[in-house]
């Protein structure tokens, strides 16, 4: 009885410690460029951040990432649509056709995968590859060229992935400690 009941409480003792706390989601958040947009992602979380630990939040932010970027998919097909004559734009949309839905897109089923096996130093790794792959569609893929002076919403789409990539990075780090 005695050993059934150390054991019970062990198991509240393990459960509740690795269980985010407040002030660890603080921490998480303050450490992005956007600590807003990080307390609201993660408490949009289903059922909220309390209970939730680490890799849970972690997979969320996978989840909101991998929506996002279907969504900016579409946004650039139309935006290709749309620009049947200007080459210009054209030859941008196509790049961050390529860098996003294929090679965000790509790193997206690899860290699911890597954060399922639980090696959390490639996960911050393949998660910051991500990053990349926007960073190449916005600023341009050679460095001497003048970044395209995009004025629709794609910049703004594509700082949402960025932000919400930037989590799981962040959060990898902890669970590499
Ligand atoms: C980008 O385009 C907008 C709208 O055409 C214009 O107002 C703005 O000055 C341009 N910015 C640069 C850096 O060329
Ligand atoms: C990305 O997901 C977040 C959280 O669901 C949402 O607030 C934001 O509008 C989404 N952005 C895009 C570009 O889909």
């Amino acid at each position: 009885m005695a050993r059934n009941l150390s054991l019970v409480l062990l198991f509240l003792f393990v459960a509740s410690s690795s269980a985010v706390q407040v002030a660890e989601l603080d921490l998480i958040c303050k450490k992005t460029q956007d600590p807003k947009f990080c307390f609201n992602l993660l408490n949009s979380r289903p059922g909220g951040t309390m209970g939730a630990d680490l890799v849970d939040l972690a997979q969320y932010a996978l989840d909101v990432t991998r929506a996002n970027i279907t969504i900016t998919t579409k946004l650039i097909k139309r935006l290709i649509r749309r620009n049947p004559t200007n080459l210009e734009a054209r030859d941008h949309y196509t790049i961050c056709l390529n860098q996003i839905h294929k090679g965000a897109m790509g790193k997206v089923e690899s860290t699911q995968e890597i954060l399922k096996s639980g090696d959390y130093q490639d996960l911050n790794v393949v998660a910051s590859g991500i990053r990349t792959h926007i960073d190449l569609c916005i600023d341009g893929e050679s460095p001497i060229d003048t970044p395209y002076n995009d004025t629709s919403l794609l910049p703004a789409y594509a700082n949402d992935i960025s932000q919400a990539v930037e989590i799981i990075v962040i959060i990898s780090n902890i669970l590499y400690k």
